[in-house]
């Protein structure tokens, strides 16, 4: 007799990281609930929450995955600032009725919740492992919020990972997308002074890192999503355009980035050395562990359909 698999519910299942994990989910055996606005029934997935207002019902499901979150790769105007919040701590509250509504041994075991490096807010060149004080500015206050809003989960049973992402690299990735193509026509540079530290990760090793967590037992709190050896932006920007064989002699100045995306220029300028120190601990190995691995695996001249 073969036993059901087990059911990963997935948050933003529409998402760049919400497909992706969804695809290796379902190929690892899970059985995949997506929870999404627009979420189509393939790769697995099943169309299941409507709207993020609603409160979800997680009746059958062992794990939680929640990535939803109105993108923050725009101008931070006060209705998108209304957006990036209710997307995040309105939908992660809905997710903590949800669970509450279940007896304690009905609730799914573990709830892993996106946060971001930005929690750190802006640090030069300190080393920021997961113990590291968090920071002040805008989206260091927003990514606390959402943490704090993801331990309400904790306070019901379930054990709880915020996952503080870096720049998550990958082909179907909008960030990195608009990121390459500057590059490709020959008009890539570094952001502002390029001193900058920016964690970075592939998506590969993002999503390995998520099932990891899931099944690790042992992993709870914040846990950096990012690759063992951040990059400041001038040699991100260096090796992008080797891996793609261009040019990077332009520079942007900081209140040119201003002028063109207001405040989060902030979250391109802003400095964040974050490393990976709970997961490299847990035994999680990276397959990407450095950018000129991910790049040659992105954009590489051996990298299909780059
Ligand atoms: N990608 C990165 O580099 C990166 C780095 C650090 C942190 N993160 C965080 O990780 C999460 C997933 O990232 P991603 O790149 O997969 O994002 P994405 O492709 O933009 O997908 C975000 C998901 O959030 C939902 N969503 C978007 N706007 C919403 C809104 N206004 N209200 C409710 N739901 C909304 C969407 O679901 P619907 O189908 O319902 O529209 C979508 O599935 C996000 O919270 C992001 O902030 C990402």
């Amino acid at each position: 007799m073969t036993s059901r698999p087990e059911t990963l519910a997935i948050i933003g299942a529409s998402g760049f990281i919400g497909r992706e994990l969804a695809r290796e989910a379902a190929a690892a055996g899970w059985s995949v609930c997506g929870f999404s606005r627009k979420v189509k029934r393939r790769d697995g997935v099943v169309a299941e929450w409507r709207d993020w207002r609603e409160v979800p019902d997680f009746s059958g499901i062992s794990a939680v995955v929640n990535m939803a979150g109105e993108p923050i790769n725009q101008r931070w105007t006060a209705d998108a600032k209304r957006r990036f919040y209710d997307s995040r701590i309105g939908a992660t509250s809905r997710i903590v009725r949800g669970l509450s509504m279940l007896g304690r041994t009905e609730r799914p075991h573990v709830l892993v919740n996106a946060s971001a490096v930005g929690i750190y807010g802006e640090r030069g060149d300190e080393i920021l492992e997961e113990g590291a004080p968090t920071g002040t500015g805008y989206l260091a206050e927003l990514c606390q919020a959402w943490e704090d809003a993801a331990d309400g989960v904790g306070r019901l049973g379930p054990r709880v990972v915020k996952l503080r992402s870096g720049i998550v690299l990958g082909k179907e990735g909008e960030s990195f997308k608009k990121m390459l193509l500057p590059f490709r026509l020959g008009l890539g540079g570094r952001l502002g002074t390029g001193k900058q530290w920016m964690p970075w990760i592939h998506v590969a090793d993002l999503i390995a890192a998520i099932l990891f967590c899931i099944r690790g037992g042992g992993i709870a709190g914040p846990v950096n999503g990012s690759a063992p050896e951040p990059e400041r932006n001038e040699d991100f920007t260096r090796k992008l355009a080797a891996a793609l064989q261009r040019p990077a002699a332009l520079a942007v100045p900081e209140f040119a980035l201003r002028w063109m995306m207001g405040d989060f220029a902030s979250a391109l300028v802003g400095s964040q050395r974050a490393v990976p120190r709970v997961l490299l601990e847990s035994g999680f190995g990276f397959r990407f562990p450095t950018l000129e691995m991910a790049m040659a695996d992105l954009v590489g001249t051996g990298a299909a359909s780059a």
